[in-house]
């Protein structure tokens, strides 16, 4: 099959169905007659996002809500306005957290989300990143119009790679992103032959139609059409790039409706894990999680993991791998190419010709004698610690408070799976990916 074919084998995959459309449209009128009846001038309500311009994929209606406030109220009465009128519109809701508190919750059965945000004259005097939403629509809206299910096709086959979502669990593509995207390439199938190509230096500058590379750039750069200093990939992971580009490049070389599909990542079973648990050194640093949100935790847990992972390879545990994950309990994992050393390393001392460090380095009282190696002194040291395991311990002990300003105290009780303990851990999946074993790509 060519793309073309596969793609219309694929559309009834990702176009929701006439019964989702009308579920839709009452959950929508049901809205909007609550908010009529709770908005009041000089506050407005608009209906924005992927509902507002049909961008939305089959089996993941949400509506979003924006509610506009005049620039001079208040932030904090911002907040607890906007949270008053969620609360009053929707049948059940939960506290969710963007650039500030909002309202997720179902009228009819159908998920809304309730933002409050300012109703600005220009996006380059955004207070917070929620109030350029507006002009995002505004922009999109006319541009988007005819596309609509190029946009799904992209959205569809960003989300069965596991990369659709700028969140800080995900790092992927934006809704927002996905649909600028297929603005600037026309058609889907543009975007992917396009991005086959792309690199990490790779700017797209959306309003002026203009791509081209910039040295030294880490990520790719998608230049906002609304607000150019604001990159509309600035939480795209590198590795997502790279993951998204690879897939382009095999969508081109065999296209099938299999890339639009959810890859059931069978978890790989545990006679499968358990030996290479054996064999290899793997360590879990396992601890309570916090109550705060994804997009304050992840930043966290990937700090500690950095930490930990820097602190290893300099006292030479030759880490190969780590990686961190929040479940029911929070994780940091490693695998390190060595665990165990010899009690001593050896510490450098000054060369024969410096008088003065020499009289410092001698005068010290050591167990082991100093020794002279090409033209310069050295000496014996006992290691603090030994084992890898012992390594995590101490430096979690030495730095919990640089950890994270959340996840510090709870590292300090927390719990070292070593080996096959590690058949204790959630995610039995992510695990496995996190080995290389099977063809999970998780981690
Ligand atoms: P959504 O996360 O609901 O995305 O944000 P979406 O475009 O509707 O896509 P899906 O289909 O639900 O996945 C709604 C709008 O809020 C703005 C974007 O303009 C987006 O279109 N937004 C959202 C931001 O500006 N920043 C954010 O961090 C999140
Ligand atoms: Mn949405
Ligand atoms: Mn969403
Ligand atoms: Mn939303």
């Amino acid at each position: 099959m060519n793309a073309e074919e596969v793609v219309r084998q694929a559309l009834p995959l990702v176009v929701p169905t006439d019964d989702e459309r009308k579920k839709a449209r009452e959950a929508e009128k049901e809205l909007r007659k609550r908010l009529d009846g709770t908005v009041k001038s000089p506050l407005e309500y608009r209906f924005l996002g992927s509902y507002a311009r049909d961008t939305w994929l089959k089996n993941n209606l949400e509506i979003d809500v924006f509610i506009l406030f005049p620039e001079d109220v208040p932030k904090e009465e911002l907040e607890s306005t906007g949270l008053e009128i969620g609360k009053a519109v929707v049948d059940e809701y939960e506290l969710r957290y963007a650039a500030h508190p909002y309202v997720h919750g179902r009228v009819r059965g159908v998920e809304v989300d309730i933002v409050p945000c300012y109703r600005l004259k220009s996006p380059k005097k955004i207070k917070s990143a929620v109030d350029r939403t507006p002009f995002h629509h505004e922009w999109l809206k006319g541009r988007i119009k005819g596309k609509e299910n190029e946009v799904r096709l992209l959205k569809s086959f960003l989300r069965a790679a596991g990369i659709y979502g700028a969140e800080y669990r995900i790092r992927g593509f934006s809704g927002y992103l996905c649909e600028l995207l297929v603005v600037f390439y026309g058609t889907f199938i543009e975007v992917i032959k396009n991005a086959a190509n792309w690199t990490r230096d790779t700017v797209i500058d959306i309003g002026r139609k203009k791509i081209y590379r910039k040295k030294e750039l880490e990520c790719l750069l998608v230049i906002d059409p609304v607000d150019e200093r604001r990159n509309v990939a600035a939480n795209l992971k590198l590795d997502n790039l790279a993951r998204f580009v690879v897939l382009c490049r095999a969508f081109i070389d065999s296209p099938s409706v299999d890339f639009f599909v959810a890859r059931e990542s069978k978890a790989p079973s545990i006679e499968a894990i358990l030996p290479e648990l054996e064999r290899r050194v793997v360590y879990a640093v396992e601890f309570e999680k916090p109550d705060i949100v994804e997009d304050n935790l992840y930043p966290q847990l990937e700090r500690a993991c950095r930490k930990l992972h820097e602190f290893l390879n300099r006292n030479g545990f030759m880490p190969l791998r780590s990686s961190f994950f929040a479940g029911k309990k929070c994780y940091l994992l490693f695998e390190v190419g060595v665990k165990e050393h010899s009690p001593l390393s050896r510490q450098i001392g000054p060369p024969f010709e410096d008088k003065e460090h020499i009289k410092n380095f001698l005068r010290k009282k050591r167990k082991y004698a100093v020794f002279l190696e090409n033209g310069r002194f050295w000496a014996y040291r006992e290691r603090k610690f030994t084992v890898a395991k012992e390594a995590i311990e101490y430096c979690i002990r030495e730095e919990y408070t640089s950890m994270g300003k959340n996840i510090g105290e709870n590292m300090l009780r927390s719990k070292i799976l070593e080996g096959v303990e590690l058949v204790y851990f959630e995610d039995l999946a992510f695990l496995a990916s996190f080995l290389a074993i099977g063809d999970g790509n998780a981690t």
